[in-house]
């Protein structure tokens, strides 16, 4: 396999009952790149995501990621590979500060077993210090430093969702998957949103894969841009292409859309 695919998705299929919700679907995601995947709401767009993160395996078909076989493998497992996808900052995580979001780093630290506090709490203690020590450089690089001390569950939707950005900076992404992310967000904080996101692949070489129905941050952001239409991918390019092929005109832009 050419190793610039970080991802590769051959052929898969995903079936709810008698429905084919994704329909025999290949495409790939090479690394370094932010990919987008657009159309029209059912589909198959989050689908085809879940897939990917280990939410539940393909009916049919193979996920590859970084050149390895990682159909049907559990978010977890696919989680310390550096797939990540992102979630709505937890209800729980509300009465905390931003800072200590970002603090609530996964699984797999030494300072989650057992063994290890009980066997050299010193290495616990250190590893406190530098997950504080990263959670302020991230804070700092996503320019939320004003709303450090800030209850998350007191932050705007735009800062949450820079909030959210910044827990998978946390971790060793490869490859972070974004679910209509811009969904809510004010012009404004989009903005820092897709500098954000920009700054994450230039800077950080972030691969993104990035479902989204804002046009303009899809062609701000993009290169290429993937299209599905019924469970299918129907076709691939830059979005200025895309926006001139009277096919993809029919099957998306033509349609009314509806943001979910
Ligand atoms: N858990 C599920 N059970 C049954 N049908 C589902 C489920 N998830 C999605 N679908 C169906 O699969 C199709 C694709 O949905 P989805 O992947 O959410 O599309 P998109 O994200 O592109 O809007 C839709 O027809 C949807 O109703
Ligand atoms: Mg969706």
């Amino acid at each position: 396999m050419d190793t610039n695919k970080l991802l590769e998705v051959q052929s898969v299929g995903k079936r709810f009952g008698g429905l084919a919700a994704v329909n025999n679907c290949s495409l790939f995601v090479e690394e370094g790149s932010v990919t987008g995947l657009i159309g029209p709401n059912g589909a198959g767009k989050t689908t085809l995501f879940n897939m990917v993160a280990g939410n539940f395996p393909p009916t049919s078909g193979q996920i590859f990621f970084d050149g390895e076989d990682v159909t049907g493998l559990k978010p977890f497992e696919l989680f310390s590979r550096g797939v990540l996808r992102t979630f709505q900052i937890a209800h729980e995580f509300s009465q905390m500060t931003a800072l200590e979001n970002l603090m609530m780093v996964p699984a797999g630290q030494p300072g989650e077993s057992l063994l290890t506090t009980w066997l050299s709490p010193g290495a616990v203690k250190s590893e406190e210090v530098a997950v504080r020590q990263k959670a302020e450089d991230v804070i700092d690089f996503l320019k939320l430093g004003h709303v450090r001390n800030e209850l998350a569950g007191n932050l705007s939707g735009g800062q949450k969702k820079l909030l959210e950005l910044g827990r998978t900076m946390m971790v060793e992404a490869k490859i972070v998957l974004l679910d209509e992310v811009a969904a809510g967000v004010n012009r404004t904080l989009l903005k820092d949103l897709a500098a954000n996101i920009e700054r994450m692949n230039s800077e950080l070489g972030y691969t993104f894969f990035v479902i989204e129905h804002d046009m303009d941050l899809i062609e701000r952001l993009c290169d290429p841009v993937i299209v599905m239409a019924q469970g299918e991918v129907i076709a691939k390019g830059h979005m200025e292409e895309l926006r001139r092929n009277p096919e993809i005109v029919e099957a998306y832009f033509g349609a009314p859309v509806e943001v979910d």
